[in-house]
């Protein structure tokens, strides 16, 4: 049955317009403006040394949302917001890019242009799900000519195609329009993957402004096609006003393989709603009530800077897929850049994906937990390694032998006492970045200020700093992790702020807190207490262009850190999205 129906959904495309106009292949060969040969000693923002070796990233041009990311007959595809025409925001279209190993990426020609009634101003952020018959197909939000934002869908033309070049638009676009009590038709967008609920219905959620408040608002369809709204959200909330980008799946609590949210969800398994807001992923955890068709969260909090957040850092817009090839759920989200338009606009480029994560729920089901694809353990060279270190107050060691602006470092540490761990203030945690601006690598703590300088000049003048502070609470240890980039760069009229969150931690029992850092020329990515904060930052020091940049190990507070274990590698440059050779 599931076969006849796809058949019959297929047959429908082929009768229906194909997009109009002439395809720009996202050429390979057309060298990017950033590809323009800058000499060593050219400091100015334009220098190639920016560009990352290894996130993803576009030929060229602005790229923002990551759309429909899936796993398909041995393929994953990238979709993304692309700007073919240059490096700020504009003339969105879908590009497209095909990998086997989420590392390495082949740029294919854009996927999605606008054009059809449904999208005549816009094709924006959409999902992808895999119907039954093995069929692939896109959700996503055009702007129709009132300036509406209304759903469509496309599905693949040629399904032998292993990338998946082509895409139809079926006749019946838009499928879903704003219409209905308390909607706002400029604010309505970014359908999830679609997944089916105890009736056999497919459902989607779409992230909307209703009666002046946010709602993932739910639909139900048996198609894929004609879509019912259901007479209450997936989940709303009157504390902000629109969620952008909703993305629902399902999780179990320690346990690192994902769930395929249409598969049965195990017994025990808990269900997330991440919301893109404030520049910021946030999600609650909670569970899927099936009786009710709606997600009830664990706990709520009214004040929405307590909302927990994927990543700390530069993160927005992410969305996550089932892998169905290795049993795991990744996500990713965007980076833009903390430089100015106007230096986007002379570097012909601008916006990264932060690295392909693995997510998963900790064991007390309290937060989701996130590490880099193993994949990306391909790109290692040259270990180096050290033992035993120990770092008292004002040490500063130096991590040599690879090459610091492209690298993979793993260090943990270990306290020798925690009896100089200062008072916890509940008040912090709504503002940990006002922390890590007062707290930085240079004010002495009990426990802390302990970490990694990146990308740092020979004479300190530039450097960013990733780091730990333990404080007591009352039954617990509370750790915040900082990513300062107050003195990233020299280089004036960058966004340099220090990122930061905190996490609990069972010191007790867990002896070791773990910092894994990805330096990647203008990113730095890092993963601390085994994954439980996670922070991207984007900075532009001008010592990585016009000298060698160095890497250290650091402790600043007046507690002795031992370092049992420091591994780094080199990290090889990834073919993304460029030519081999
Ligand atoms: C890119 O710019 C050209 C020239 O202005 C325009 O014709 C074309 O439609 C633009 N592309 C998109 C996708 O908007
Ligand atoms: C579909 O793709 C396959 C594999 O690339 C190709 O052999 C076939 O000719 C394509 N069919 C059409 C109708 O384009
Ligand atoms: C709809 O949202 C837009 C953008 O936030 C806002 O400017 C407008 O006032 C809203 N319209 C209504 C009717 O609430
Ligand atoms: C769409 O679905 C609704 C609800 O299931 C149904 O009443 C309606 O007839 C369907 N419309 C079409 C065109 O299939
Ligand atoms: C906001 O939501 C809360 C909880 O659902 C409810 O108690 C409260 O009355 C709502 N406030 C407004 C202004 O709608
Ligand atoms: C992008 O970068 C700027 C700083 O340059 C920041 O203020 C903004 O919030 C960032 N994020 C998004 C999602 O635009
Ligand atoms: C440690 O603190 C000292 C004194 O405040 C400061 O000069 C030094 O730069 C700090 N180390 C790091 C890595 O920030």
């Amino acid at each position: 049955m599931a076969q006849a129906w796809a058949f019959a959904l297929l047959a429908l495309c082929y009768v229906c317009s194909s997009i109009n106009g002439e395809r720009s292949f996202l050429s390979t060969r057309d060298p990017a403006a950033a590809d323009d040969s800058d000499s060593d000693s050219d400091s100015s923002i334009v220098s190639r040394k920016y560009r990352t070796a290894y996130h993803f990233q576009a030929p060229k041009n602005w790229i923002n949302d990551p759309n429909g990311p899936m796993y398909y007959n041995g393929i994953y595809h990238s979709f993304y917001q692309y700007n073919p025409n240059g490096s700020i925001w504009g003339d969105i279209i879908w590009g497209h890019s095909v990998s086997t190993d989420l590392v390495n990426w082949i740029a294919v020609e854009p996927a999605l242009e606008k054009g059809s009634p449904g999208d005549i101003l816009g094709c924006w952020t959409g999902s992808a799900t895999i119907l039954p018959g093995n069929i692939p197909v896109i959700i996503y939000t055009g702007g129709d000519k009132d300036d509406r934002q209304v759903q469509n869908v496309v599905l693949p033309k040629n399904l032998s195609d292993p990338y998946l070049r082509e895409w139809i638009k079926p006749a019946n676009n838009p499928v879903l329009q704003p219409v209905g009590p308390g909607f706002n038709e400029s604010q309505f967008r970014d359908p999830t993957t679609g997944w089916i609920g105890p009736d056999g219905l497919w459902r989607i959620a779409i992230g909307a402004e209703v009666n002046g408040y946010s709602a993932a608002v739910l639909y139900k369809s048996e198609d894929f096609l004609n879509w019912t709204r259901v007479d209450h959200p997936l989940y709303s909330s009157n504390t902000t006003n629109m969620w952008e980008c909703p993305d629902f799946f399902a999780v179990l609590p320690g346990n690192k393989g994902g769930l395929d949210l249409s598969a049965p969800i195990p017994n025990g398994a808990k269900h997330v709603l991440k919301v893109s807001l404030d520049s910021r992923d946030k999600y609650f955890i909670g569970v899927y009530d099936l009786k009710r068709d709606a997600f009830e969260p664990d706990t709520i909090e009214d004040d929405r800077r307590l909302w927990l957040k994927i990543d700390y850092g530069n993160c927005y817009a992410s969305k996550s897929f089932f892998d169905s090839k290795n049993g795991r759920r990744i996500i990713w989200g965007w980076a833009n850049e903390s430089d100015s338009d106007a230096d986007d606009i002379a570097k012909g480029w601008a916006g990264i994906y932060a690295m392909a994560r693995t997510i998963w729920l900790d064991n007390d089901g309290k937060q989701l937990l996130q590490w880099p694809v193993e994949e990306v353990e391909t790109l290692r060279r040259n270990e180096i390694n050290h033992q035993g270190l120990e770092l008292n107050k004002g040490d500063l060691f130096e991590i040599e032998g690879i090459d610091t602006a492209q690298a993979d470092v793993e260090i943990d540490f270990e306290l020798t006492s925690i009896d100089d761990a200062e008072p916890f203030d509940p008040s912090w945690l709504v503002d940990p970045e006002k922390q890590c601006r007062e707290a930085g690598a240079s004010v002495h703590g009990g426990i802390g200020p302990f970490g990694l300088v990146v990308l740092a000049s020979g004479d300190m003048k530039e450097h960013t700093d990733v780091h730990f502070r333990v404080y007591k609470s009352e039954q617990k240890y509370m750790i915040l992790m900082c990513s300062d980039l107050g003195r990233s760069s020299v280089r004036p009229g960058l966004y340099t702020p220090a990122y930061g969150g905190f996490f609990e931690f069972d010191l007790e029992k867990e002896k070791k807190i773990s910092l894994r850092t990805l330096i990647d020329r203008s990113a730095v990515e890092s993963f601390g207490g085994g994954g439980r904060l996670c922070i991207i930052a984007r900075v532009y020091p001008v010592a990585l262009v016009d000298e060698r940049v160095h890497l250290y190990a650091f402790n600043n507070g007046s507690t002795t850190v031992r370092v049992p274990q420091l591994k780094a590698w080199s990290m090889a440059t990834a073919q993304v999205n460029v030519k081999k050779g």
